[in-house]
Order: structure tokens, then C-alpha cells, then sequence
């Protein structure tokens, strides 16, 4: 079982993605476990505030630290113990499918959503073990990044999706893209599905699924294969096509 718990001063965005669909329902059977915190129930002066102006003068607001101190503790304590901490962040290394699976094994994340410019600096030295970004542009709130995150790392969680072996072929897993797939009806508006699916042949189908999935790389993520474990076969395969492809210029 894995557990996450989202701070954040919009909970109800949160719950209702985090209830639908395949996510909601390993959330209903029990096999993850989502905690969504309202931050302004730790804001203790009276007019509950999480915010307030940046010292140095500039535009914007800026989050407090203390409530959000003090809602990381108030789980801590409840769980007794410190589970990794991450701050969503444009400043935070890119999520990747490789750390999404590192992530997935832990039992316990806590996510913080910014808002405003941002959350004051000393309650993330204090705390946060790790700033994630979920790619270099900016969004108004956390909680979209928090979302992503919970969904990508949920799905990894054994007994999450119907068939775990299923995402050993998706893009990213093993450092390739997906092969293109196709479903009924066999003839679509003139198109038909390609024969060697319709064959039969499970070693057929394998050898077309590695080449297309080579292919889609090499032609719409060609960054990917200087850390994809390729076999020589697969390396005769992208050779031959960047060597026609030059022959062809
Ligand atoms: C408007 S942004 C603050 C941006 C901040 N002033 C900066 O320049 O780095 C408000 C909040 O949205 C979230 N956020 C925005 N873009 C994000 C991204 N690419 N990845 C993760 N979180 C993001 C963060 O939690 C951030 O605190």
C-alpha cells in the first residue's frame, strides 16, 4: 500500500481527480491512499492567512512558512515518522519515468503545491528533501504538478492497473517509444490495420512492435537512444535507417 498526502490550499481540485477513474478506484479498494490538506487549517492568526509580501520588495505574494511547517508535522506526527518531503517546483529537476518508478517504491511521499511566487525559502531548507518540476514552463498552482505526479507514481503501484505487466512496453519504461496500435474495425476509412498483426505470429508481431517502437524514437524523441538499452540488433536496425536516410539526402 502507498500513501500521499497533498498540501495544498485547493483540496477539492485534488480529490476530485484523485476519485476518478483508475486512480479512484485503487483509491476505493484501498491500494493507494491519497491525504489531501487543507493549508489554510494551519494558518493561526485571524484571518487564516498563507500568505504575504516579499521581503526586497517586488511583486506578489509569497507562502508562509509556518502553516506549512506546521501541517508537514501535524502528518509526521500522526504517522510517526518523516516521509520524503517534495516541494513541486519549476526549479526542481524534470520528473522522469525512471524517477517516477524510483518513487514508487517508497511507502510514504508528501507533496507540497506553491502558489503565488512561490513558498519561503526557509521551510524548504527546513524540510523538503527533494523540489520536482514536471517541465520548464510555469503554471499558476502546484496542484496540477501534484496531480501528475500522484497519478504517474500511483500507477506503478502493484495492483493498481488491471495488468501490471502492461506498462513494461508504454513509452519511457524501458528508455524507448510505444509501437503505433490499432483496434477494431480491421478497415477504418480506407485503412487497414498492417498485416503482421492480423498474422498470428507472435514472434512476427514482437520483431515489428521493437522496430516500430525503434522507429518512433528515432523520428520523434532521437535524445532518448543515447540512454535506451539497445541490442545489437536494434543497432543494426537504427543504422540501417540513418544510413539510407543520408544516402537518400
Ligand atoms: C507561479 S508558480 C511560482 C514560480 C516561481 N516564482 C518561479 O519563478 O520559480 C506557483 C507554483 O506553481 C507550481 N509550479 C509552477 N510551475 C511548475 C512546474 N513546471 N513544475 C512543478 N510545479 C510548478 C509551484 O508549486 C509554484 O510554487
Amino acid at each position: 500500500m502507498m500513501r500521499i498526502d497533498i498540501i495544498t490550499l485547493f483540496p477539492e481540485m485534488c480529490d476530485a481527480v484523485l476519485n476518478e477513474s483508475v486512480i479512484g478506484r485503487a483509491r476505493k479498494k484501498g491500494i493507494v491512499e491519497f491525504e489531501c490538506h487543507q493549508l489554510r487549517d494551519f494558518a493561526y492568526d485571524k484571518h487564516k492567512r498563507v500568505d504575504d509580501t516579499t521581503y526586497g520588495g517586488g511583486m506578489g505574494m509569497l507562502m508562509k512558512a509556518e502553516p506549512i511547517a506546521l501541517c508537514y508535522e501535524h502528518i509526521c506526527e500522526a504517522l510517526g515518522k518523516k516521509p520524503h518531503f517534495i516541494y513541486m517546483s519549476p526549479k526542481g529537476k524534470v520528473l522522469t519515468q525512471t524517477r517516477i518508478r524510483q518513487l514508487a517504491l517508497l511507502d510514504h511521499i508528501v507533496i507540497l503545491c506553491g502558489h503565488y511566487e512561490g513558498v519561503d525559502q526557509r521551510v524548504l531548507d527546513e524540510y523538503v528533501d527533494e523540489e520536482v518540476s514536471i517541465g520548464d514552463y510555469v503554471l499558476t498552482g502546484g496542484e496540477l504538478p501534484a496531480l501528475v505526479l500522484a497519478d504517474s507514481v500511483s500507477r506503478m503501484v502493484p495492483g493498481v492497473l488491471s495488468d501490471d505487466l502492461c506498462f513494461e512496453d508504454e513509452s519511457h519504461y524501458s528508455g524507448l517509444l510505444e509501437y503505433p496500435q490499432y483496434t477494431k474495425p480491421f478497415s477504418w476509412r480506407g485503412k487497414e490495420v498492417p498485416e503482421v498483426l492480423m498474422s498470428g505470429h507472435h514472434a512476427n508481431v514482437e520483431k515489428w512492435r521493437r522496430e516500430q517502437s525503434l522507429y518512433e524514437t528515432l523520428t520523434k524523441r532521437p535524445d532518448l537512444l543515447d540512454n535506451a538499452a539497445l541490442t545489437d540488433e536494434d543497432q543494426k536496425i537504427l543504422s540501417r535507417w540513418t544510413q539510407s536516410s543520408l544516402t537518400d539526402e
